[in-house]
C-alpha cells in the first residue's frame, strides 16, 4: 500500500516537465491523479498511459489557462473524472516564464504572466476549497527566480512572488482542517520550459557554478519533495517556502 492509496490529486500542467514527474510520483505513491493540460492533448495522454503502465491511475483534464471560463471548465471534468469522491492533494503547478528585462515586458505579456501564473492558480485554489478533504495538501509551484535577482525574469519573478505569499495566509486559514499550504521553489530543472538556456553549454556552465550541488535539476528532484508535502510524512510543515534548487546561489563557492 502506498502513501496515498484510496486518495486523489490534481496536478495542473501534469502533461509535461515537473508537472508531469509529480503526476508520476503522485500515482506512484497510490493516488487517483487529475493530470491537467492546456493544449498538449498528446503529452497528457502519454502522461496517462505512463501511469497506467506503472499500475496507477490517472485520467486527463483540459483547460486552457488565461482564457474565459477556465476554471469552471476545469472542475467541471474533474469532477466527471473524481466520480464523487473529494480532492487530497492539489499542485498549482502550470506556468509560464518570461525572459524580458522591464524594458521590453508589453502589457499583454504581464496580463498574461498575472493570469497564468497568479490569478488561475488563486481561482484553482478557492474552487477546490468545497471539494478539499480535510487532511488535505495544496502545493504550489514558486521558483527561485523570487529569491535573487534575475533581471531579464523580472515579470515571471513578481508572479511567482505573488504566487508564493499564497500559503502563510492559507495555512493559517485551512490548519484547522489539518489542510497543509505550502510552496515549492526549484532552482533550474531541464524541461521544454528552460530549453532555450539549458541547451546552451556557457549558461550550464554558468548555473552550475552558483549551485552548491553542482548540477542543474532534474524534474523528478523536485517531483521526489511535492510527493513527501503530499503524503503522511508531510503533515507538520505549512506555509512554507521549500527551495529546491541544490542550493543555488547561497553564497560564493571556494574554487578547488
Ligand atoms: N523548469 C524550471 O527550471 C522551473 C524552475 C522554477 C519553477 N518552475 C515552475 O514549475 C512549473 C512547471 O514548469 P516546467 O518547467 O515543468 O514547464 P513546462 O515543461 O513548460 O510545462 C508546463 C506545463 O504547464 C501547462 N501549461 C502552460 N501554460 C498553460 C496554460 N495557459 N493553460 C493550461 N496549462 C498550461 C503545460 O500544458 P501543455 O502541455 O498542454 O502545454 C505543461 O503541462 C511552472 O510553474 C514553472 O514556473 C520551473
Amino acid at each position: 500500500m502506498g502513501a496515498l492509496t484510496g486518495k486523489t490529486a490534481l496536478v495542473t500542467g501534469g502533461s509535461r516537465g515537473i508537472g508531469r514527474a509529480v503526476a508520476l510520483r503522485l500515482a506512484a505513491d497510490g493516488a487517483l491523479v487529475a493530470v491537467h493540460y492546456g493544449e498538449n492533448a498528446e503529452a497528457a495522454a502519454e502522461t496517462v498511459a505512463l501511469i497506467e503502465k506503472a499500475g496507477g491511475q490517472a485520467f486527463d483534464v483540459r483547460a486552457r489557462f488565461g482564457t474565459a471560463g477556465a476554471v469552471d471548465a476545469l472542475f467541471e471534468r474533474l469532477a466527471d473524472g473524481l466520480g464523487g469522491r473529494g480532492l487530497d492533494v492539489l499542485v498549482n503547478n502550470a506556468g509560464i516564464a518570461s525572459t524580458h528585462s522591464i524594458a521590453d515586458v508589453t502589457e499583454e505579456e504581464w496580463e498574461r504572466l498575472l493570469a497564468v501564473n497568479v490569478t488561475t492558480p488563486f481561482f484553482v485554489i478557492r474552487s477546490a476549497l468545497p471539494l478539499l478533504n480535510d487532511g488535505g495538501r495544496i502545493v504550489n509551484m514558486g521558483s527561485t527566480a523570487s529569491r535573487f535577482a534575475v533581471s531579464t525574469q523580472i515579470g515571471y519573478t513578481v508572479t511567482k512572488a505573488a504566487l508564493e505569499s499564497l500559503a502563510p495566509s492559507l495555512a493559517n486559514e485551512l490548519g484547522r482542517r489539518s489542510i497543509t499550504v505550502n510552496t515549492v521553489a526549484p532552482g533550474a530543472v531541464r524541461t521544454d520550459l528552460t530549453a532555450d538556456y539549458t541547451s546552451i553549454p556557457e549558461v550550464v556552465a554558468g548555473l552550475e557554478a552558483i549551485t552548491a550541488l553542482g548540477r542543474l535539476g532534474q524534474p523528478e528532484d523536485v517531483a521526489d519533495v511535492v510527493g513527501f508535502l503530499a503524503g503522511p510524512q508531510g503533515r507538520w510543515v505549512t506555509g512554507q517556502t521549500i527551495d529546491v534548487s541544490g542550493g543555488t546561489w547561497l553564497g560564493p563557492i571556494a574554487a578547488g
